[in-house]
């Protein structure tokens, strides 16, 4: 067996950082949510607030990793381009499931959820309190399509700094923010001898129902 073969068959490491039980959990997911992304972010880590994003198209589904931008009683939100690959799933078929994981904290979070498009207000606001370079770089990204050469996209970059210049860039259509309207959350924690902590919750009408799963 080549090396890098037996490295990863010997990988091993416990979680023995803390624990998770029915009385520590909130009455709503997104209070527990909230905390967990408060350590999170309190511990430093990189890119606290990146989750992975699956979305399915004709059966096959397909993952990547996008940034949350906020998380309230209507939803959760993250930005990307309409066009993309995940934006073109998304219009057929609205359904997605989301995975939080900070390793340093033994944590996941999967959450189920169905999408809908924000307000091009709202896409409007939070695409001007970007950076202006990311703001031409939404203009100048066909996301997801084949581009032939980097350097055609640094020709874009160009031209569009030029179009832009002494002026706000304005927000492409093409480009907006999406809420997904949690129906379901696991709230994951590593416990020693992969004896883990799984404490979902469930949707039940205006109610959530909260259950412990074996590991
Ligand atoms: C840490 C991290 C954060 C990212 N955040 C975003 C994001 O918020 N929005 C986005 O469109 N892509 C983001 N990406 C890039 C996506 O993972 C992905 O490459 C891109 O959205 C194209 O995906 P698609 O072809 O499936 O549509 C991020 C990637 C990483 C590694």
């Amino acid at each position: 067996m080549s090396d890098i073969r037996k490295k990863v068959k010997s990988l091993r490491r416990d979680f023995e950082l803390d624990s998770l039980s029915k009385s520590d959990v909130t009455e709503e997911p997104l209070d527990l949510l909230h905390q967990w992304l408060e350590l999170a972010i309190e511990s430093e880590l990189k890119d606290p607030n990146a989750f992975v994003l699956s979305t399915v198209k004709n059966g096959q589904p397909d993952s990547r990793v996008v940034l949350l931008r906020d998380a309230h009683e209507e939803g959760l939100q993250f930005f990307t381009n309409y066009s993309s690959k995940k934006g073109e799933d998304l219009v057929r078929n609205n359904r997605v499931s989301l995975n939080f994981f900070w390793a340093e904290l033994d944590r996941q979070i999967r959450i189920h959820g169905k999408v809908d498009q924000l307000s091009a207000e709202q896409s409007d606001e939070y695409f001007h309190s970007r950076p202006r370079s990311s703001q031409i770089g939404a203009w100048a990204s066909n996301q997801s399509h084949e581009l032939k050469s980097r350097k055609l996209l640094e020709t874009r970059i160009k031209e569009l700094e030029e179009r832009f210049e002494d002026q706000e860039v304005p927000r492409p259509e093409f480009w907006g923010g999406y809420l997904i309207k949690p129906s379901y959350y696991e709230f994951w924690q590593g416990r020693s001898s992969r004896l883990h902590d799984r404490i979902i919750y469930e949707q039940d009408g205006a109610n959530w129902k909260i259950k412990r799963l074996f590991p």
